[in-house]
């Protein structure tokens, strides 16, 4: 199973971790693992309680984004002291986990894009959604519509629930196994058939291989119930005020109950890793034998 591995830290920077024990901590990263901070201090949530309720949540949208560039915020009701409210939370947030993943893998700032962060106000539990979309089901991370040829799907969560309650997980089997387990059920790529995906603007540039096998493996595993049920997995629950790292394109993961959360995505390129061999698209294109890029 993939591991998990928790470290006391209070600083978001890691100054009290060694050299070689921030690059241990990037190898359970990059090995599909989850890393768990557990003490890692986010001031300021208590005067914005108020904000952790489902009524900001516009129904329209999965979750509230924030855009670091512009402190833009999608999909947050309410008037101008909700949002300046969610600037200051997400805003914090962003700016610490950046520190975190900057002083765990310093080598990544030299291939690194950023994406939004976000707010979750929902509860997991008694969200109904199709099978596809359910992420109660053991998957990897796969975007649909938006192709990243093999570039990396870095994220940091905390879970901020005033209530004591944890986000809790299902944590799979290694990456390598996956793909090895569903590999003979992905269909063959067709280049026409991408490009058709991209004329009628399902996909925003053409889906490579990689896409193509990442996707599948994200239904494969989603519609196989027995896999869901039988498979290699352990339930791990993140406590209020935990922090946990972890490739969410390679770790394969299930969320399974919990409410509020944050969480911060980065995309490393595959070149800037401690192990560029542990990516996703370095496993298929070995047991594919091919480049799929
Ligand atoms: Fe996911």
């Amino acid at each position: 199973m993939s591991a998990i591995q928790t470290l006391a830290t209070a600083h978001w920077d890691l100054q009290d971790l060694s050299a070689a024990q921030r690059a241990q901590a990037l190898a359970v990263v990059e090995d599909g693992g989850v890393l768990c901070l557990s003490d890692l201090p986010l001031p300021g949530l208590e005067e914005l309680r108020w904000l952790l309720d489902p009524k900001w949540a516009d129904p329209r949208h999965k979750n509230i984004s924030y855009e670091p560039a512009d402190r833009s915020l999608r999909g947050l009701l309410g008037d101008a002291a909700v949002h300046e409210a969610a600037q200051r939370l997400v805003g914090g947030f962003h700016a610490s986990a950046m520190e975190l993943v900057a002083a765990l893998a310093p080598g990544y700032a030299a291939g690194m894009r950023g994406a939004a962060a976000s707010l979750r106000l929902q509860q997991v539990e008694g969200r109904t959604t199709s099978w596809r979309k359910d992420d109660s089901r053991l998957h990897i991370d796969a975007f649909p519509s938006r192709p990243n040829r093999g570039e990396r799907i870095l994220r940091v969560f905390r879970n901020i629930n005033p209530n004591a309650k944890p986000r809790v997980w299902r944590v799979g089997e290694p990456f390598a196994d996956v793909a090895q387990r569903f590999r003979s059920r992905v269909p063959p790529y067709r280049r026409w058939q991408a490009a058709a995906l991209h004329r009628l603007g399902v996909t925003k540039s053409l889906r490579s291989p990689y896409d193509h096998i990442m996707m599948h493996l994200h239904d494969l595993m989603k519609a196989d119930l027995d896999y869901q049920r039988n498979c290699p997995q352990q339930t791990v629950p993140f406590a209020p005020g935990s922090t946990w790292v972890c490739f969410s394109d390679q770790t394969s993961h299930a969320v399974m109950s919990g409410q509020f959360m944050l969480e911060q995505t980065l995309h490393p390129a595959v070149a800037v890793m401690q192990a560029p061999a542990k990516a996703p698209i370095s496993v298929l294109e070995a047991l594919w034998q091919r480049p799929l890029a």
